[in-house]
């Protein structure tokens, strides 16, 4: 489990203590069709059962594109296995005519259970605004999912306003569209870090999420920002993901190409032997 101290910020009381089930969720994005998407989650759960993975003590999610969806739906309740199906965007709006869109109601039919919004990918390719990201976060809350927020400053932004200003402007943003309640999932990812074998180190992960953290204490009180888990994005791989998960502040990682290699995907989600093992 992480925890949550406080170290290093500012004079405010440390959060109340809150476990925070550590999750390993893997991106697939535009990779696999249905048939190699049965695969690789077949292999993966014959993998997982190996090592006898506790899932209490690390939740693993997928996240297929729309097409392979209702398949890995399927094969996960009829094998009962245990990972978290998630999805990889949604539509802000309810229905009607929006060609080529796919709407939460749909996603929700299909026991999706977490949606990412404002991955970089999306942000860049397609012109989406904080506040897009934040309606459609609301649209998956409004059909019963968590949405899996996603943040992160380019190279460029990293020079010019350090590491922690746009993740939490863009997050701010994004919970103006949310209604209080709402639980959701922060994931941290350095646009720099993505895709270029060149991730973060711990201790810069670490001062982002300490810094999104702090930042939802205000937004939305210590009881919501001491339970909402906040991962880590960015070139993960079974090197570096124990320096990433002994942070305090890091519940986790979204992991994109390793998660579509199973023996490098099983490894990570193995963390806890590498974090023990110092
Ligand atoms: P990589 O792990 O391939 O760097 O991708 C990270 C990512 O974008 C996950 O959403």
């Amino acid at each position: 489990m992480t925890g949550n101290t406080q170290e290093g910020a500012d004079a405010r009381q440390p959060l109340p203590f809150m476990e925070r089930t550590p999750l390993i969720a893997g991106n697939w994005k535009m990779n696999l069709d249905h048939l190699q998407a049965i695969a690789l989650v077949q292999k993966l759960a014959w993998g997982l059962s190996d090592v006898r993975h506790d899932f209490s003590a690390a939740e693993v999610a997928v996240f297929p594109p729309f097409t392979d969806l209702r398949s890995v739906q399927t094969l996960l309740a009829a094998d009962k296995l245990s990972l978290t199906l998630g999805a990889q965007d949604v539509s802000p709006h309810e229905a009607g005519a929006y060609t080529g869109d796919i709407s939460a109601a749909m996603l929700a039919k299909l026991d999706v259970s977490y949606v990412l919004v404002g991955h970089s990918e999306r942000r860049q390719g397609h012109g989406e605004s904080d506040e897009t990201v934040g309606l459609k976060a609301r649209a998956a809350h409004a059909s019963g999912m968590v949405p899996m927020i996603c943040v992160g400053e380019t190279a460029a932004d990293l020079e010019e306003h350090g590491a922690a200003a746009i993740p939490v402007a863009q997050l701010t943003t994004a919970l103006a569209q949310l209604p209080e309640d709402a639980e959701f999932v922060v994931a941290y990812e350095p646009v720099w870090a993505i895709g270029s074998g060149q991730a973060a180190t711990p201790e810069q992960a670490e001062d982002v999420a300490r810094a999104l953290r702090e930042h939802l204490r205000d937004l939305r009180g210590d009881d919501r920002a001491a339970r909402t888990r906040i991962l880590y994005g960015g070139s993960v791989a079974s090197q570096n993901i124990a320096g990433f998960m002994r942070q305090p502040n890091v519940d986790g990682a979204l992991v994109g190409g390793a998660s579509l290699k199973v023996d490098e995907f099983t490894r990570i989600i193995q963390f806890q032997k590498h974090v023990t093992a110092g």
